[in-house]
């Protein structure tokens, strides 16, 4: 079964590495990972005021990441830190209180960068977000992509054969597998609890 998931690319830029990436990944597992693009240069700085009366922007976000099975997030690291646009598209997602579209859902996060470092920083900030936001993100393997380039990856948009790709393909299956774990093991929950309330009553 392929799982519904969207990703969010924390780079507004056209050629963004991190675009690239998550459109690498994905391809890697097209068979299983049923992955859209959720876009977020459109909205608008997150105002508590307009949470009654969200713009159309607002609405198609949310609407857009409420019924899918799992986030991915591939992000690039500014100054040490998540970009400021993926962070207002959290926040906006986050509310109103009590109507987090984020509740629940697996996720994994991707960093990128032609740097050495990986954005580890900004891959990290972004995990401590999450842990508020209730999301259970995948913990390995870790996925900070350093010294990536525009020669990483080929014409097709596939990555070049190398550690890297070697490195993503196991990022894309664990992703796969991490959603696949905790959707099932929430069915199983709930079939358990149903079991049991079934049995309560024949008793
Ligand atoms: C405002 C700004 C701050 C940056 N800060 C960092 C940083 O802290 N760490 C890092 O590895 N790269 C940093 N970079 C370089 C980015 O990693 C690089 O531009 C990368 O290509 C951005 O990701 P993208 O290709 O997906 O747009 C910074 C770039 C910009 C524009």
């Amino acid at each position: 079964m392929a799982y519904r998931i969207a990703i969010i690319v924390g780079s507004l830029r056209e050629g963004s590495l991190n675009r690239k990436m998550a459109r690498a990944i994905c391809k890697l597992r097209d068979d299983n990972l049923d992955c859209s693009m959720v876009e977020i240069g459109d909205l608008p700085l997150y105002n508590q005021d307009a949470d009654a009366t969200p713009s159309e922007q607002v609405v198609r976000f949310r609407q857009q990441v409420a019924p899918v099975d799992g986030v991915l997030f591939c992000t690039p690291e500014y100054n040490r830190g998540v970009p400021g646009v993926l962070k207002n598209a959290i926040d906006i997602g986050s509310r109103p209180y009590g109507q987090s579209v984020w509740d629940k859902k697996p996720a994994a996060i991707v960093s990128v960068s032609p740097g050495a470092l990986g954005g580890f920083g900004a891959n990290h900030q972004l995990r401590q977000a999450c842990v508020f936001l209730n999301m259970p993100v995948m913990q390995q393997p870790e996925a900070y992509f350093g010294h990536v380039t525009d020669d990483s990856f080929q014409q097709n948009g596939e990555l070049a054969d190398g550690s890297l790709k070697d490195l993503v393909t196991k990022v894309a299956h664990a992703f796969h597998d991490w959603v696949d774990m905790i959707h099932r093991s929430r069915q199983a929950l709930a079939e358990d609890a149903a079991h049991a309330a079934q049995q309560k009553e024949h008793a």
